[in-house]
C-alpha cells in the first residue's frame, strides 16, 4: 500500500514537471546587437517620410542570426507571415496559441520595429473546427467576433496597423465566396472593422487585396467597397496593395498613380503590403532579369513617394532564402531584394537610389 502511494506521488510529480516544462518552453528570439547605419533602407525611408517593412517568418527569425541582423538593420515595420493566422493562433475551439506572436511582439519592441497585424478575416488557413462546423448565423457572428476581440484586445495599443479583412473580392469585382460571407452575409466586413476598432481604438485599420494595383474591375470594386464603408461610418484608415508581381505582369505606373490618387481622395492611406516580384516569367539572361526586377521595385517605390498618401513599402519576406513563392522550375523565382546569402540584389540598390533621389 505504502509503495503504491509513493509510486502515485512520483507519477504526479513527474507529470506536473513535464507540464510546467512544456509551458515554459516559449521560443525566445535572441537579441540583436543593434547596428545603425545612416544609409540603411529604414534610415533613408524615414527621411522621405515613409516606413519600410517586411513579412517575417518565425523559424528563421529564431534560428538564423543573419536574418535577424538584416531585418533590424534595414526595416522599421515587421508583419508576422503566418503566426496570427486563424489556423495557427486559434487551432481548436476556445484554445488560442499566442506563443509565436508573443515572441515576435517582444522582438519587435526590443528592436524598435512597428508591428503590423495580419489578417483577422480571411478565407484561407482556417482550422477544421470552423470550416467543418455546423453553426447558426448568430454562432458564426460570435465566432468571428470572439476571434477578433481576443487577438486585437490582447495586443491593444501595440499594433500599428491591423489588416482586418483580407482578399474579400474576386477578379470580376464580386464578393469572394468565403465562409464568412456564406454564413454571415456581406455585413461581416463592416462588423469586423467595428469590432477591431472597439478592441483597439489606436490601431489603424486596413483592407488588403492583390491584383488591385492598376485601375480595373477589381480595384474599382475595392474602391466602391471602401467608399461605401466610409459613408456608413465604418472605421477604416487605409488600403493595402499586396503587389505579388512577376516581371511580365508588373502594374503600369500611370494607372497605379491614378489608382492611389482616388483612394487618397477618400482620405485613406495606401501602402504596398506584400510586395514580391518573380523573375521566371521574364526574358533575357539571369542578370538582366534581376536588373529588370530592380526597375519594377524602383518604379513602385517612386510612385509611392509621389503619392503623398502612400505611407509604407512592405515586402513579403526580404531574402530569397525564405520566400513563400514556390520554385516550380528548380531555377528559383528570386522574388525579393536580398539573395539567398543576404547579399543586396540590384533591386536593393534600385530602391536605395530612389530613396536618395529627391
Ligand atoms: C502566405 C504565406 O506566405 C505562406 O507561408 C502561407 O502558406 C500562405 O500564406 N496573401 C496574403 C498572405 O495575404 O497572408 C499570404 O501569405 C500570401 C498571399
Amino acid at each position: 500500500m505504502k509503495h503504491r502511494i509513493v509510486l502515485a506521488l512520483v507519477v504526479v510529480v513527474l507529470v506536473t514537471f513535464s507540464i510546467l516544462f512544456r509551458a515554459s518552453a516559449i521560443p525566445s528570439i535572441p537579441a540583436v546587437a543593434s547596428e545603425t547605419s545612416s544609409t540603411s533602407l529604414r534610415a533613408l525611408a524615414q527621411k522621405r517620410g515613409i516606413n519600410i517593412g517586411a513579412a517575417v517568418d518565425f523559424a528563421p527569425l529564431q534560428n538564423d542570426p543573419d536574418y535577424r541582423a538584416v531585418l533590424t538593420r534595414e526595416f522599421d515595420i515587421m508583419v508576422p507571415e503566418n503566426a496570427w493566422k486563424f489556423e495557427y493562433v486559434h487551432p481548436t475551439r476556445g484554445h488560442y496559441d499566442f506563443t509565436q506572436v508573443d515572441a515576435l511582439m517582444a522582438f519587435a519592441k526590443a528592436n524598435n520595429l512597428k508591428m503590423r497585424g495580419h489578417p483577422l478575416a480571411w478565407h484561407h488557413l482556417i482550422p477544421p473546427w470552423v470550416t467543418k462546423g455546423n453553426f447558426t448565423r448568430d454562432e458564426w457572428i460570435a465566432i468571428l467576433r470572439e476571434h477578433i476581440e481576443t487577438l486585437v484586445g490582447r495586443y491593444r495599443g501595440q499594433v500599428y496597423i491591423w489588416d482586418v479583412v483580407n482578399e474579400a473580392i474576386n477578379r470580376d469585382g464580386s464578393l469572394r465566396d468565403t465562409i464568412w460571407l456564406r454564413n454571415i452575409g456581406p455585413e461581416y466586413i463592416d462588423l469586423a472593422y467595428r469590432w477591431t476598432h472597439e478592441a483597439d481604438p489606436q490601431a489603424l485599420l486596413f483592407y488588403c487585396d492583390y491584383a488591385t494595383e492598376e485601375l480595373g474591375q477589381k480595384s474599382d470594386a475595392v474602391y466602391d467597397l471602401v467608399r461605401g464603408m466610409l459613408q456608413r461610418g465604418v472605421p477604416l484608415n487605409g488600403v493595402g496593395f499586396q503587389a505579388h508581381l512577376g516581371l511580365s505582369y508588373a502594374p503600369k505606373l500611370k494607372s497605379l498613380a491614378k489608382n492611389f490618387k482616388r483612394f487618397g481622395e477618400l482620405g485613406l492611406e495606401v501602402q504596398f503590403t506584400e510586395l514580391d516580384v518573380k523573375v521566371q516569367d521574364g526574358v533575357g539572361s539571369w542578370d538582366s532579369r534581376l536588373v529588370e526586377q530592380g526597375k519594377v521595385y524602383a518604379g513602385l517605390l517612386k510612385t509611392c513617394l509621389e503619392a503623398q498618401t502612400c505611407t509604407a513599402f512592405t515586402t513579403w519576406g526580404f531574402t530569397d532564402r525564405y520566400t513563400w513563392i514556390g520554385d516550380l522550375t528548380g531555377l528559383g523565382e528570386a522574388p525579393l531584394i536580398f539573395d539567398k546569402s543576404y547579399r543586396p540584389k540590384p533591386a536593393y540598390d534600385a530602391i536605395k537610389d530612389v530613396l536618395q533621389t529627391e
